[in-house]
């Protein structure tokens, strides 16, 4: 099994490049299915979610090809209204987008229940009312979820394209839900008629998602407010599109150096994104510049505690809270961490402890009393943000840490131990 081994105690510095940012590919790829013709993806990450996405599509029908390290073709015109087997998705959450791409272009997906990081219950009602709003009906068998416009599965040779559409509809989500956000943007791209989204996700990915789509061909405005407006078009055309980089991926590097101390410059990023973060990192006594596509961080003495509450953007996200939680174990004073998007957030608290930090877990809440130093362990990743708080704790701790399940990690962060090991982190990988 591969690990990684970290030396601690190293201050980083240097330059690290941010890649594209996981989220948007997430759905922007299964986007790519909704196209007869061809796309070009610029800035696509290097992740194990993203090969496994690109492994899909090809079952599809998509000729997917690499032009560069980080830009691919798809071509979509062979894509055929097939099945998406559970071994490829129940391996990751972004899976059930193929059901916004192919209901909206063929009026029917047959796709495995999606699987991803254990966050506590993850359900799709929301996708599955907003897909029946626009008159699909679904049904769930044997793990798998037929989702389908009545009368469209008689027509399998044509593939019923441009035949049974989805209705555009008003539909207004029962909570903030970036996931369901995306795939009823999906759904609703080639709908007929117009389709608005309410109480809608504002993240930034979701606004590339609708640059995506106006940039194939698309009509979405609103993206990035809390009403979504998605006029349906009979096709889109294909085109160029470069995904926004990885809020997340930015946030990780900025608490590693937060955690570990050092000075380092972001690069290729969009300081908009990371106000929160940002801002929180500045009350803990981080020194922050920004520019137009940079942010450099410095630490020089040690850092405050303080209290976060993730919410969605442009609230604290809950993919940094792991990562902000493993600074704040380092951090003076007693602070709390609060997880209102997942239930279940909290189980790389008992792997911190295992290196000597002080946190108590109680339901949603995290309560952290700031030690002065933390020490190497043998720690598991139980989740991909989980992963990246115990690679930040390490780089922080006295003595040697090795982390197994490094696979999670993997699923989102492009080659973590090349750019750390530039930033001058003793970081390496064990088989
Ligand atoms: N929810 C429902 N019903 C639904 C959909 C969501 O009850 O039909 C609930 C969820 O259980 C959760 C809340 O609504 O309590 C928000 O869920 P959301 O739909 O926003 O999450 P998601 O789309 O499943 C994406 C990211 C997550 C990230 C969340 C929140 C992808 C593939 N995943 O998940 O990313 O935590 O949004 O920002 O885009 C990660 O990258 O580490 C990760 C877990």
């Amino acid at each position: 099994m591969k690990q990684y081994v970290i030396h601690g105690g190293k201050p980083l510095s240097g330059e690290v490049f941010i890649s594209g940012a996981k989220n948007a590919a997430a759905s922007i790829l299964p986007g790519a299915m909704l196209i007869n013709g061809i796309c070009q993806i610029s800035n696509v990450p290097r992740i194990s979610d993203v090969k496994l996405t690109i492994e899909i599509m090809e079952r599809l029908g998509a000729r997917v090809k690499y032009i560069d390290a980080e830009t691919i073709e798809v071509d979509g015109r062979a894509v055929q209204p097939g099945t998406v087997p559970q071994e490829l998705g129940s391996q990751m959450r972004a899976s059930h987008f193929f059901i916004g791409s192919m209901l909206g272009r063929f009026g029917r997906a047959h796709v495995s229940l999606p699987g991803g990081c254990g966050l506590g219950a993850r359900p799709i009602d929301q996708h599955l009312k907003g897909f029946a709003q626009m008159g699909a009906c679904n049904r769930i068998e044997d793990g798998m979820l037929q989702v389908s416009i009545p009368g469209s599965q008689t027509d399998e040779e044509s593939g019923n394209e441009g035949k049974g559409k989805l209705k555009g509809a008003r539909i207004r989500f029962d909570m903030v839900t970036v996931g369901a956000t995306m795939n009823l943007m999906l759904a609703a791209a080639l709908a007929k008629g117009t389709t608005v989204l309410e109480n809608a996700a504002r993240e930034p990915h979701i606004v590339d998602l609708a640059g995506f789509l106006n940039a194939m061909g698309g009509d979405v405005s609103g993206a990035g407010t809390n009403t979504i407006t998605i006029n349906g078009v009979s096709s889109l055309k294909g085109g160029e599109y470069r995904l926004i980089p990885d809020q997340i991926e930015t946030g990780t590097y900025m608490a590693a150096a937060a955690a570990a101390g050092g000075d380092v410059s972001l690069k290729g990023v969009i300081p908009q994104h990371m106000e929160y973060i940002s801002s929180v990192l500045s009350a803990m006594g981080m020194e922050i510049e920004e520019g137009s596509d940079f942010i450099v961080v410095r630490k020089s003495n040690r850092l405050k505690g303080t209290d976060i509450t993730t919410m969605p953007y442009p609230g604290f996200p809950t993919d940094m809270q792991p990562q902000i939680a493993a600074v704040l174990c380092l951090a003076e004073g007693r602070s709390t961490v609060r997880e209102s998007i997942w239930e279940d957030r909290f189980r790389y608290a008992e792997q911190l402890c295992r290196m000597g930090a002080d946190i108590k877990v109680e339901g949603r809440v995290a309560v952290i009393e700031g030690v002065s130093k933390l020490y190497g362990a043998e720690v598991e990743a139980y989740d991909l943000r989980a992963g990246a708080a115990l690679v930040i704790a390490a780089l922080a701790a006295v003595g040697t840490t090795k982390i197994k399940h490094v696979n999670y990690i993997e699923r989102g962060y492009h080659d973590m131990v090349g750019k750390l090991s530039r930033l001058g982190a003793d970081i390496y990988v064990e088989e």
